[in-house]
């Protein structure tokens, strides 16, 4: 079996991260993550990425002077290490519409929530104050506009009584630690495929 060679995308603690490389160690996973780039330096998830011997990168988008050059900074790092996928985990940094075409149908995104439903940030809060009764999350493939695209899983989560945004932060994360594993098995075996052009 060959694996797939993915790359992650960080920007902070790495709770999915970390999943995915859980996921990845297991015999007869479809995927190996080959590289992990934080625009933040000393994110969390970056310790976790060394801790399982993946190799790192920090590349802080602060460092350049257009989002265009800061993306072509990590294409051009996923490339070095052959990255076949791309997987952004908790990536806080909206993606350049060439760095989106380039990486178009190999590029996945896990959000918490049932998209369409409350794309965007604070989305524990909004679900809670529209009075949602059920929320989860979802992986989708990346597209031009934010937190949108063909979706390849979603999992449901309850909304309880008494939730807070953190307490149901914390159910959904523990949803999305199950989904994005199960999602990205999907597409690097090939039994999930997009294949519309650019
Ligand atoms: C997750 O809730 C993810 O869905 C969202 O940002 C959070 C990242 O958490 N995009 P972590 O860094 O994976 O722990």
């Amino acid at each position: 079996m060959t694996r797939k060679r993915v790359g992650v995308l960080i920007s902070g603690r790495g709770s999915n991260l970390q999943a995915l490389i859980d996921a990845t160690q297991a015999p007869g996973y479809p995927a190996e993550i080959v590289l992990v780039i934080s625009n933040v330096p000393g994110a969390q998830g970056l310790a976790r990425a060394e801790a399982a011997g993946i190799p790192t990168r920090t590349i802080n988008h602060k460092d350049f002077a257009s989002r265009e050059a800061f993306d072509a900074a990590l294409t051009a790092a996923l490339e070095d290490a052959g990255v076949e996928l791309l997987c952004n985990a908790g990536f806080m940094r909206l993606h350049s519409e060439g760095f989106v075409r380039h990486w178009w149908n190999r590029h996945l995104n896990i959000h918490p929530s049932l998209l369409p439903a409350f794309k965007g940030l604070r989305t524990h809060a909004r679900v809670l104050e529209e009075g949602a009764q059920l929320t989860g999350c979802t992986v989708h493939f990346v597209r031009p506009e934010l937190d949108s695209g063909p979706i390849v899983g979603q999992a449901e989560v309850p909304v309880l009584d008494g939730d807070t945004p953190e307490s149901l932060a914390a159910r959904v994360l523990a949803a999305e630690h199950r989904l994005y594993p199960h999602a990205l098995r999907l597409v690097a075996s090939g039994a999930v495929r997009w294949r519309t052009k650019p």
